[in-house]
């Protein structure tokens, strides 16, 4: 399948029972996310009504109309906290490998760096080494190590806190430009 046939767009409503049905396939493998299932599809709008309300970012991978991958940022409204931003993302497992994780992640840091967060954290699970070559790409650095933060299916693994601060942000990690519905971002980077 060539990656051409995905299209990198900005979250909106109409989508949400699609992203949801992505979010349920990844979350029931059970390996890479907190959730085991997806929210109800209630919570799901509601979160997507968030997002866009409170300008938040969120984009989707998208194939014939359908959402095969996410990526979102949700920022923290505690006081002193709201320069934070959480970083969640996926792809159904046959989009895997095939760089759409990089052009989610470059659109989404942009993003979320534009609407004013300074800092994006995320945590990952040790064994997921995708993820985390990923995220090393792209600049963000561990901060430790959170040892057996998870025994689920009779398999305990450590969790990576990771961050990316706006003003340590590397050069980009993939020179080329990429395509956000009708506006151009950089690899995530000003
Ligand atoms: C994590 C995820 C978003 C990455 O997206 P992707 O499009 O599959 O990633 P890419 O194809 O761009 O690969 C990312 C990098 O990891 C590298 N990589 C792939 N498999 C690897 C492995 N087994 N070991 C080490 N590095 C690996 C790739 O080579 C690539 O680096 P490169 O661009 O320098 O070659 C995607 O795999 C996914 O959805 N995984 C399941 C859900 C998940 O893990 N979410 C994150 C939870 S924290």
């Amino acid at each position: 399948m060539p990656p051409m046939d995905i299209v990198i767009q900005p979250a909106t409503l109409d989508m949400a029972d699609s992203f949801r049905q992505a979010l349920d396939v990844v979350a029931r493998e059970h390996r890479y996310l907190i959730f085991l299932e997806a929210p109800p599809v209630e919570s799901t709008r509601n979160f997507i009504a968030q997002v866009l309300a409170k300008g938040w970012s969120q984009f989707y991978a998208v194939r014939d109309g359908q959402v095969v991958g996410w990526c979102d940022v949700v920022r923290d409204e505690r006081p002193g906290m709201t320069h934070i931003g959480r970083l969640g993302i996926g792809l159904l497992p046959e989009y895997r490998g095939l760089k759409i994780g990089g052009r989610l992640l470059a659109a989404t840091v942009a993003d979320a760096f534009q609407r004013g967060a300074t800092r994006i954290e995320l945590e990952v699970f040790a064994a997921n080494v995708r993820a985390i070559a990923l995220y090393r790409k792209f600049g963000f650095v561990a901060e430790g190590r959170k040892r057996q933060a998870r025994c689920l299916d009779g398999i305990c693994d450590d969790s990576i806190p990771m961050a990316l601060l706006k003003d340590e942000v590397p050069p980009a990690p993939c020179i080329e430009q990429i395509q956000v519905g009708e506006k151009q971002l950089d690899g995530g980077h000003e």
